[in-house]
């Protein structure tokens, strides 16, 4: 892969206690491409996303966002600066109507409530949630709150979007829609980084993949370079049995 890389993680370290999560992971994300990050549980995928997005500091290591070193950045400058993610496990303010949710994340980029309400209103349409606007959160399915989640995350804004198992808990016809929602985001010109362990969606979407395993990178590659990989085989088969 060549092109310009948008995002650049550098020999990323970082232990709890006696334990590695992430141990010298490198990696290259492309200007407008759509990366997968795949590995077992536990593999260190969601340390390495908040090692990216500030929400904690890299032992050793650094972050460079178009050449910038954002290293250490606390998470709201680091999502104004253009790095946005959404969570694995989707927090959504669950008294809040979908609209005000995704109106909260706009007004820390757009100055006015009026602007902040017309940014929100045209994601929630882009995202197939108009009809539920007014929703709280707590009424909506996880389908409708992952896509809350998208909207938040893309109402600030972004050019890069982490994305921690947006497909997880949906099932298949979700799962096509949420694809298509992604290839549609990459059009608007959004370079997405996004971890999931739906192989036949990771397969599907992505041109390329890294794989994670105890922390470590492991191998990378197009999706079926990675699908023969012995070590990817390896690593997966070493957590079932
Ligand atoms: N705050 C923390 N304190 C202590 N250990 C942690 C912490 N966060 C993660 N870990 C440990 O670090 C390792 C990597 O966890 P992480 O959540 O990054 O894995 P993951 O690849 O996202 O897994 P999954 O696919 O299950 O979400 C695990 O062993 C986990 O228990
Ligand atoms: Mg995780």
């Amino acid at each position: 892969m060549s092109g310009e890389v948008i995002l650049r993680g550098e020999g990323l370290v970082k232990s709890f206690g006696g334990l590695i999560a992430v141990n010298e992971v490198s990696f290259n994300l492309y200007r407008g491409e759509i990366l997968g990050l795949i590995g077992p549980n536990g593999a260190g995928k969601t340390t390495l996303f908040n090692l990216i997005t500030g929400f904690l500091k890299p032992d050793r290591g650094k972050v460079y966002f178009n050449d910038k070193d954002i290293t250490g950045w606390p998470p709201h400058r680091i999502a104004l600066e253009g790095v946005a993610r959404t969570f694995q496990l989707v927090r959504p303010f669950l008294r809040m109507t979908a609209l005000q949710n995704v109106m909260i994340s706009a007004l820390s980029k757009v100055g006015g409530l009026e602007e902040a309400e017309e940014t929100a209103l045209e994601l929630l349409e882009f995202l197939s949630l108009s009809d539920k606007r007014d929703w709280r959160a707590s009424s909506l399915t996880i389908v409708e709150r992952k896509k809350v989640e998208v909207a938040r995350a893309l109402a600030l804004r972004p050019e890069v979007l982490l994305l921690d198992e947006p497909i997880a808990g949906l099932n298949p016809k979700e799962v096509d829609d949420m694809l298509e929602t992604l290839r549609e985001i990459r059009k608007r010109g959004v370079t997405i980084l996004i971890v999931e362990h739906v192989m036949r969606a990771i397969m599907n979407i992505c041109e390329r993949i890294i794989v994670m395993h105890y922390g470590r990178l492991i191998a990378e590659g197009t999706p079926s370079e990675i699908s023969s990989d012995p070590k990817v085989i390896e690593a997966y088969l070493g957590g079932v049995m």
